[in-house]
Parts: structure tokens; sequence; C-alpha cells
């Protein structure tokens, strides 16, 4: 099952992330949501959306 999440109106795949492969209760990751509100809590910037495992899927629809 393929992993997707929203961010400042875009989603985007992170099923091939380290970091999502685990279960999201561990990693505090969690797929199926937009998580736009939750970035101040993580201990990153947004700098990690540029990375190479993730993919773009399109634009949130309202
Ligand atoms: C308290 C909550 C959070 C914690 C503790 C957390 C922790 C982490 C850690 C430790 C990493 C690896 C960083 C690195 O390799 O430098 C990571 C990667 C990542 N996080 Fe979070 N994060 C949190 C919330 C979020 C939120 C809210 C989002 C989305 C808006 C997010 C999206 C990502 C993405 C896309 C990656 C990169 C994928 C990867 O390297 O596997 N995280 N997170």
């Amino acid at each position: 099952m393929r992993k997707w999440i929203a961010f400042r109106g875009v989603v985007y795949d992170v099923t091939d992330c380290p970091r999502w492969l685990r279960d999201s209760r561990q990693s505090l990751h969690f797929p199926g949501q937009d998580l736009t509100s939750e970035l101040p809590d993580a201990p990153h910037k947004e700098d990690v959306f540029t990375r190479p495992c993730i993919k773009v899927i399109g634009s949130l629809q309202e």
C-alpha cells in the first residue's frame, strides 16, 4: 500500500523513504493526512521534501 501525505497543498508519495517504511507510531510519521500544521513540531525543516525518495503526486483538491 502506497503512503501519501499532503504538505502545503501538494500530495507526496513517501512510501520509499526510510523514515516512512517503519510503523508510523514509532516514527511519528502518519500517512494519509495533511501534515502541514504538524511540521513545526518536527526536529527537521521542510528541506526533507527535497529527498530523492519522495515523489510528487499532484495538488491537494480541497
Ligand atoms: C514530531 C514529529 C516528527 C519527528 C520526530 C520526525 C522525525 C524525522 C526524522 C528523525 C527524520 C530523518 C531526518 C534526517 O534524515 O535528517 C525525518 C524525515 C522526514 N520527515 Fe519527519 N518527523 C516528524 C514530523 C514530520 C512531519 C509533520 C512531516 C511532514 C509534513 C515529516 C516529513 C518527513 C519527511 C518527508 C522526511 C524525509 C524522508 C526520510 O528521510 O525518510 N516529518 N523525520
